[in-house]
């Protein structure tokens, strides 16, 4: 059995996989029922959620399952009782549980407990679905991936960053992080710099992300000051290729990471890459159902 914990949890070779799963499930939405049954998908949510939780309810219900919303604060995982025994529970309700919380050792507890695969929606320290949704959104606009050029500018050193670090890497594409000194990736081994223009010279993809991540908010104000070189401006965005794209996880905060004309803009791909957390979170979900019994 499989879990996707990580962006590194899939090989290069399983990553074109679910990639290219994603793709014929977008294009035949009905095709694909591995929950036929229905079975049931639980998912949890700690932390706030739109895209999540609309993007996999959506995409259960499409894979012929049928979505259990759990609420966090009524289970009180880790407090009213042990991640384990929610796991253990969990497990025997569910064909698969996917997860938005907080350290990434919890969710590595409830994979080990569960039974079932489980699926990584956020954590501090990762985003992998988000980051299948990229790839698949970057792929139909760009064809290949491979030896992209990517520019991901302002809070490297969050659960997008890390995500980016690992999943561009085993994508073969080069990713640039331009960010303050002491915000970059805490995984993979790409290239930093803290010159924003250097960063985005050349670049085929433009990434960028809040500021202030959930749980963050308490430092709004200095992280406001600290970020403001690495805003994704038009001015900024004429460094990268003319016909770069720019992607965005949302929700975006305009005039702060990027600027109005750039998110609203026809360099932008943000509402593609919304809607594509569906197909590519359908993909990963049958791919772990496909691998369950093994
Ligand atoms: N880094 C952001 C991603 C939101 C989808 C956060 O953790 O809030």
């Amino acid at each position: 059995m499989r879990h996707f914990l990580r962006d590194d949890d899939l090989s290069p070779a399983e990553q074109s996989e679910v990639l290219a799963l994603a793709a014929a499930m977008k294009a035949k939405p009905f095709d694909h029922q591995p929950f036929a049954g229905p079975q049931t998908v639980a998912m949890i949510f700690d932390k706030p959620t739109l895209r999540t939780q609309a993007s996999f309810a959506a995409g259960i219900a499409e894979l012929g399952g049928h979505p259990l919303l759990v609420e966090g604060k009524l289970a009180g995982i880790g407090n009213r009782e042990s991640v384990a025994d929610v796991a253990r529970v969990l497990g025997r309700q569910a064909s698969a549980i996917v997860w938005r919380t907080y350290e990434q050792s919890r969710i590595d507890e409830m994979a080990a407990y569960a039974g079932v695969p489980v699926v990584n929606a956020l954590t501090d320290e990762f985003h992998p679905c988000q980051l299948l949704a990229d790839l698949l959104t970057i792929q139909e606009h760009k064809g290949a991936l491979a030896g992209l050029k990517v520019a991901f500018l302002g809070d490297a050193a969050c659960n997008m960053g890390n995500s980016w670090a690992l999943a561009g890497a085993i994508a073969a594409m080069e990713v640039r992080f331009g960010c303050p000194d002491g915000f970059a990736p805490a995984y993979g081994s790409s290239t930093v710099t803290d010159d924003p223009i250097a960063a985005v010279d050349g670049a085929d993809v433009v990434v960028t992300d809040t500021w202030v991540s959930m749980g963050k908010e308490e430092e709004a104000e200095a992280r406001r000051a600290t970020f403001a070189p690495y805003s994704v401006t038009s001015e900024l965005m004429a460094h990268a290729k003319p016909d770069a794209i720019v992607l965005h996880c949302l929700p975006a905060y305009r005039g702060s990471e990027i600027a109005a004309d750039v998110l609203d803009g026809p360099q932008s791909v943000v509402w593609d890459e919304a809607e594509n957390r569906r197909h590519a979170q359908k993909a990963i979900l049958a791919w772990l159902e496909a691998r369950r019994h093994e």
